[in-house]
């Protein structure tokens, strides 16, 4: 049983009907009607949509109230709703809301640049800022070629970097890349990605060494490994201490550069 006492943002779970409700699946059936289907996981247990969250709570539109423990992915690692992120969104929304790109930054803009910045545990820093995850990866893709004229690319079986095309071609989901295997990138190979022993660490260099001795050879040099620090859609798996250190290594002798994408870890 909740305990109503405690407010909303700092209380335990509270399940009043098995989700998803009613309420949910209404809205499911619903939003089969008007959202293409590739954007909603439409099944027998999800979606459940949220109605509302504050701090580490989220209620669902079936009055459901569950501890958010993934932090929303970490969007909302400082808490749902964090007062002052509300304030900093209110205080902005009748002054600006956007800027127009390339020509007319928002001035704020370079204070939020400047701080974050200020944050980076290397000096001359530079930021590209984006909207989503996969919009990341394809920065983080085309600065590495940029920075090393190489266009090959080695990822991980397991990973996931996004639907976008260029983010695709890195994700190692067949039902995802089935459908647009004609339009995808074909310079991306993947080596496994290593479960938590020094010996499965020691397998999976060894074959990242493999493949970019053989992607050498064959004309497609890689600039850029990619690869989540831990996977998370394949499984919260925690690569061995030291692989990523190694892999770095490895990379830099072979003249590609180490891309880690944080988009779930944070
Ligand atoms: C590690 C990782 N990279 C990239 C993405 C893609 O992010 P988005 O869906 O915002 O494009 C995700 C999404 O789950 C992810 O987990």
């Amino acid at each position: 049983m909740n305990d109503q006492e405690i407010p909303f943002g700092r209380r335990g779970p509270w399940i009043r009907t098995p989700p998803p409700g009613p309420v949910s699946s209404g809205l499911a059936a619903r939003l089969s009607e008007v959202e293409s289907r590739n954007v909603t996981y439409l099944g027998p247990d999800f979606p459940v949509f949220w109605a509302e969250a504050r701090g580490a709570n989220v209620r669902d539109a079936d009055g459901n109230e569950y501890v958010d423990l993934t932090g929303a992915f970490g969007v909302a690692v400082a808490g749902h709703n964090h007062p002052e992120v509300v304030n900093a969104v209110q205080e902005q929304a009748p002054v600006l809301t956007h800027g127009m790109g390339d020509v007319h930054p928002p001035a704020r803009k370079v204070e939020l640049l400047e701080r974050l910045d200020a944050l980076l545990p290397w000096p001359e820093g530079r930021t590209v800022l984006a909207s989503s995850g996969s919009e990341a990866v394809e920065i983080a893709l085309k600065t590495a070629l940029l920075a090393t004229d190489r266009p090959g690319i080695l990822a991980f079986q397991g990973g996931y970097h996004g639907l976008t095309l260029g983010a695709l071609a890195t994700t190692a989901r067949e039902d995802f890349r089935h459908p647009f295997r004609s339009r995808m990138y074909g310079g991306v190979r993947f080596a496994p990605f290593p479960a938590d022993t020094p010996e499965s660490g020691q397998a999976s260099l060894e074959a990242v060494s493999l493949e970019l001795d053989r992607a050498r050879r064959q004309g497609e040099p890689v600039g850029a490994i990619l690869l989540e620090p831990i996977q998370g859609r394949g499984g919260v798996r925690v690569p061995p201490a030291g692989f990523l250190a190694e892999l770095a290594a490895l990379g830099r002798e072979h003249g590609a550069l180490l891309v880690l994408d944080e988009i779930y870890t944070g």
